[in-house]
């Protein structure tokens, strides 16, 4: 049982941090949010901030160390690893695990546990470590091909290349967008998929794994762009797409929310990729659900009951984009969106903005999934992220 109030350390302090720090607070309970800047979202929320590079194992150790959380909660994927699970050994709590933060950060090693270690539906996918062992894998796929850094996330370094000359722009591309050293690529079959979908999925400590209702979305320029819930699948797609979230989450072990993304290609649920953690085509729940994503991951992880999740009416979110860099910013037409019935406006409280930087969400819910989502980017499109001079 947990003692209240507990205390949570969050590693990344962005606009998903954020959310969980407030479904703590709610419940009272001591929030820690790290991050590599000051005054980042989470961090306006929290008890205490702290600052640091959570790539350096020694300092993750030491700020770890240091405040003893009851429980840790990676928010991004860029951590030292090796650190939790050292950490882990000494009776540190991660969430969902070390191993589970270890695998999810390197798309060669989600991607064999599920696809040759489970058994589990992917693309077809090669990797390479040089270019010219990228040339043979692409010609033996077959073009179109995705190439992405096998450690990266929102889209860096990703490449679709129609044909054999691109290949060493890609590869260059890949080498540039890559986080650490790594220079390892996964080269996957271009899926010509009708939808895809975020099935999030709650693994309880004493309970069934839950599921919230699919979540719809389209990505571009390396994000997510809008989503929208449920998303229409049958109900063989969604067996097909609950079983393969079970089999891998069950395999990741631990408790919390993940958001495991699934192609629907030719009919066909494929699996793509999966975050241990509240993802953010489900920020979305915030007005969908009577508990959102984050508030199911808080709970999950304190083992705190979950008693069943509601859906009100469809709803959708359309991100809030900036158009150019900011060194301070503001926000024009507030007043305009928030005058739209049934509906919710984020913004994140970035303190800059680079060029398509998220910087807020629109959220709205309505009879139609199709009116839902017209509200949303109607909504957005009334935000202005501006200079502040
Ligand atoms: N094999 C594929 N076929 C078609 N589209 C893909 C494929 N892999 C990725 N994509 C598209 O690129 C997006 C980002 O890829 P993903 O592997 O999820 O990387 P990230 O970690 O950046 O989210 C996906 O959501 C999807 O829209
Ligand atoms: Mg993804």
């Amino acid at each position: 049982m947990t003692l209240f109030p507990p205390k949570i350390m969050l590693l990344g302090s962005g606009e998903l941090g954020k959310e969980i720090g407030i479904a703590a607070q709610r419940l009272g309970c001591n929030v820690i949010a790290c991050d590599r800047y000051t005054n980042a979202p989470a961090m306006q929320i929290a008890d205490k901030a702290e600052v640091l590079d959570m790539t350096d194992p020694n300092n993750l150790k030491d700020v770890i160390r240091k405040h003893k959380p009851t429980v840790v909660v990676p928010e991004i994927e860029a951590l030292a690893v090796d650190a939790l699970i050292e950490l882990e050994k000494e009776g540190v709590k991660i969430i969902p695990t070390a191993r589970a933060t270890a695998i999810t950060m390197n798309r060669d090693k989600i991607r064999d546990l599920a696809s040759k270690e489970l058994g589990i539906k992917t693309a077809q996918f090669a990797y390479a470590s040089n270019p010219n062992q990228l040339y043979i894998e692409a010609e033996s796929l077959g073009f179109p091909v995705i190439i992405k850094p096998v450690m990266s996330s929102s889209g860096k370094g990703q490449t679709l290349v129609h044909r054999q000359e691109d290949l060493p722009k890609a590869w260059e591309y890949a080498m540039k967008g890559a986080r650490g050293s790594s220079e390892k690529v996964i080269i996957e079959e271009f899926l010509k998929f009708e939808l895809e979908i975020t099935l999030l999925t709650i693994k309880q400590k004493n309970g069934n794994t839950l599921f919230c209702k699919p979540i719809g979305h389209e990505q571009s320029e390396g994000d997510y762009q809008c989503s929208w819930q449920p998303a229409t699948l049958t109900d063989k797609q969604l067996e097909d797409a609950k079983s393969m979230a079970k089999i891998i989450t069950d395999n990741l072990g631990g408790e919390g929310l993940f958001g495991v993304e699934f192609f629907i290609c030719q009919g066909e649920v494929i699996f793509s990729e999966l975050s241990p953690r509240p993802h953010d085509t489900g920020l979305v729940t915030i007005i969908s659900q009577n508990f959102n994503e984050f508030e199911l991951h808080l709970r999950a992880i304190l083992g705190l009951p979950i008693p069943e999740i509601i859906n009100t009416k469809p709803a959708a979110s359309r991100v809030i984009l900036a158009k150019s860099n900011c060194s301070k910013v503001c926000y024009k037409g507030v007043e305009k969106a928030l005058s739209e019935s049934n509906s919710k406006l984020l913004l994140f409280g970035k303190p800059n903005a680079k060029k398509g930087r998220r910087m807020g969400v629109a959220l709205a819910v309505d009879e139609l999934i199709k009116d839902a989502c017209e509200k949303a980017d109607k909504l957005a499109n009334f935000i202005e992220v501006m200079e502040d001079k």
